[in-house]
């Protein structure tokens, strides 16, 4: 891809401005100088980190997936009132083409895993029915268990008050007098907080950890990391 466009892609520039950087000698791939913004730049190359700007290496291109520790109080929409989970991520992203998007979405109130991409098949293959990757979340509740969790959310049959179609078998582990972890086969909206409202109890705090077997680890609240085709691979196991 051309270096102008490529830089234009990931946010950084204008292609006028690419150009300028050039011109100023402040690009540069495996160490040498670019001096012209038109020169097709090999994506792999980029993808390995051989392309700088300013001295700083750019941004891996499309496709890109991120993985993101959400904190509290952040919504998942590209234009809301109050904090986004964009606000999270380098201000230049919002100038990327293709666009990155959450694959799915956590409550403003859920904190942990969130994945963002802007390859829309991998988007759709987490997300479809068919292939739905299981989502576990760690639950906190505010009232004791009643202690048919378990039974009623894998039965099935369950129906979430407002709903008319039950939930899929949800499998339920609890691990102290109110809270455990939940499984979920699908996503339905506000689905473990309705889960417990429906049977008179309410959730506290909600923390999803893992998403088929990619589980988010070490990444601190607010951070994110990008990911290697061997985790994105992982989504589906
Ligand atoms: N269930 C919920 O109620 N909220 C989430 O954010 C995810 C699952």
């Amino acid at each position: 891809m051309r270096l102008d466009r490529l830089l234009s892609n990931l946010g950084y520039a204008t292609r006028k401005e690419a150009a300028r950087a050039c011109r100023a000698g402040l690009v540069t791939l495996s160490g040498e100088t670019i001096a012209r913004a038109d020169q097709a730049v090999e994506l792999e190359l980029v993808r390995q980190g051989a392309l700088a700007l300013d001295g700083e290496i750019v941004d891996p291109p499309a496709p890109l997936t991120i993985m993101l520790n959400k904190p509290a109080g952040y919504t998942c929409s590209h234009k809301d009132v109050g904090a986004l989970v964009y606000d999270l991520l380098p201000y230049r992203w919002r100038s990327r083409k293709p666009a990155l998007s959450t694959v799915g979405r956590l409550d403003k109130a859920t904190t942990g895993q969130l994945l963002l991409t802007d390859d829309g098949d991998l988007l759709h293959r987490i997300i479809h029915p068919r292939t739905h990757s299981p989502r576990h979340y760690h639950v906190r509740a505010r009232d004791s268990l009643r202690g048919d969790e378990a039974r009623l959310f894998s039965s099935g049959a369950f129906l979430i008050n407002g709903d008319d179609k039950p939930l899929k078998p949800a499998i339920w582990s609890p691990e102290t007098d109110n809270s455990g972890v939940m499984i979920l086969n699908e996503g339905r909206y506000h689905q473990i907080r309705r889960m417990f409202q429906t049977l008179g109890n309410e959730v506290v705090t909600l923390h999803r950890f893992q998403t088929g077997g990619l589980a988010l680890g070490d990444i601190e609240e607010g951070q994110y990391k990008v990911l290697k085709d061997e985790d994105v691979q992982r989504i589906f196991l």
